[in-house]
């Protein structure tokens, strides 16, 4: 089942944070400014860095040496159990391919604000450009501006949306799409069998899998300290792959041990994160992390998401290998995840908030 339309809400007038910056490049408007506890400077980490975050070399699951392959499969499970995050390198993906779609993304962005509300996300849908996620005036508002689109199965497409210019944006997000389907498809055989269940677990629950991306687009903003680039949350999908822009500062900060960590990529990595339906799926062992973004005071940054999914069609829910109702009982019940997909969108980003919708009560 197609996750139904949802139904136009109030959410007054969404100021573009590109064109703010532009106009009045020192106000930042109430609707943007946190609550204290809210605020970037809240929590962050002193402990935990950037350079403890995991990095896994894919290129150690081709080898022909049978402890390498071992030691990163080791290393994921540690990665998805501790973490949630991690950044893979050698991951396959040529840097051309990678690099064609940053720039026709960045050209999207720098195009005129006429030219992108072409494509705009329309009250009550999740594709193109604008904010997502906003269901109220006194709702606080992210300072990023994003463009989603829908990109497998075909039937989830909108052809108006596919921005003609810059001329090569399909072409790049075609071919991009393509590899990083590969890569979301490998790396989940490796996280089953990093479970200890069969490699083409994950394949046969999903069906044809959903694929979507959101390029997010944070310009500096004056009063960094105020405001967060995007709410903290968990990802909806299955798998997050994450590219950040070559040229952008740290952004992103992952909720460990209560407390905020910046991640700043490896140049050529690409960060992958537990999602949602994993966290079902494993019944907790493996879980999906919150995570926002923040902004700079002179720099901007540019994200590039990819979210892989189950299909709308399929039913989910812990598989049996990991309950056990002595020592683990079953945490979450069955669902069907165009349902989920439904409910993840039709609420603001609140945290982990969004698996609320799974869980079974223990009281
Ligand atoms: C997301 C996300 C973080 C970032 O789009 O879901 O978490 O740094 N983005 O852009
Ligand atoms: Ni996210």
């Amino acid at each position: 089942m197609a996750p139904a339309p949802l139904s136009p809400i109030k959410v007054g007038h969404i100021e573009d944070v590109q064109e703010l910056q532009k106009s009045k490049p020192n106000k930042v408007p109430e609707r943007f400014i946190r609550e204290g506890n809210e605020r970037p400077a809240f929590v962050i980490s002193q402990e935990s860095a950037s350079s403890d975050i995991p990095v896994i070399d894919l290129s150690n699951f081709s080898s022909p040496g049978l402890d390498d392959f071992l030691s990163e499969t080791l290393r994921l499970s540690h990665a998805c159990e501790e973490w949630g995050f991690f950044q893979v390198i050698n991951h396959g993906i040529e840097m051309e391919v990678i690099e064609e779609m940053e720039k026709a993304a960045k050209e999207f962005f720098g195009m005129p604000l006429e030219e992108k509300q072409k494509y705009p996300m329309e009250p009550g849908t999740v594709q193109g450009y604008g904010q997502a996620f906003i269901f109220s005036e006194d709702q606080k508002l992210d300072w990023c501006n994003m463009f989603a689109l829908g990109l497998h199965p075909p039937s989830i497409r909108n052809p108006k949306l596919w921005p003609t210019k810059p001329v090569r944006f399909s072409e790049a997000l075609e071919k991009y799409s393509r590899e990083v389907r590969k890569l979301c498809e490998g790396l989940l055989r490796n996280i089953a069998r990093s479970l200890g269940v069969k490699e083409g677990r994950f394949e046969e629950i999903f069906g044809e899998a959903v694929q979507a991306v959101r390029m997010n687009y944070y310009p500096p903003c004056s009063r960094p300290d105020l405001v967060l680039g995007l709410s903290p949350h968990s990802d909806g999908s299955a798998l997050t792959v994450l590219q950040q822009s070559r040229d952008s500062c740290v952004g992103l900060q992952i909720l460990k041990d209560s407390m905020w960590v910046p991640f700043q990529p490896l140049p050529n990595a690409l960060v992958i994160n537990v999602g949602d339906t994993i966290e079902v799926l494993t019944n907790g062992k493996y879980k999906s992390v919150e995570h926002r973004a923040v902004t700079h005071r002179e720099r901007d940054r540019m994200t590039i998401v990819t979210f892989y999914a189950p299909s709308y069609e399929v039913e989910v829910g812990p598989m049996a290998e990991f309950v056990d109702d002595e020592t683990n009982p079953c945490k979450y019940r069955r669902y069907n995840h165009g349902e989920y997909s439904h409910h993840y969108v039709s609420n603001k980003l609140q945290g982990k908030k969004s698996l609320d919708f799974a869980k079974i009560s223990t009281i």
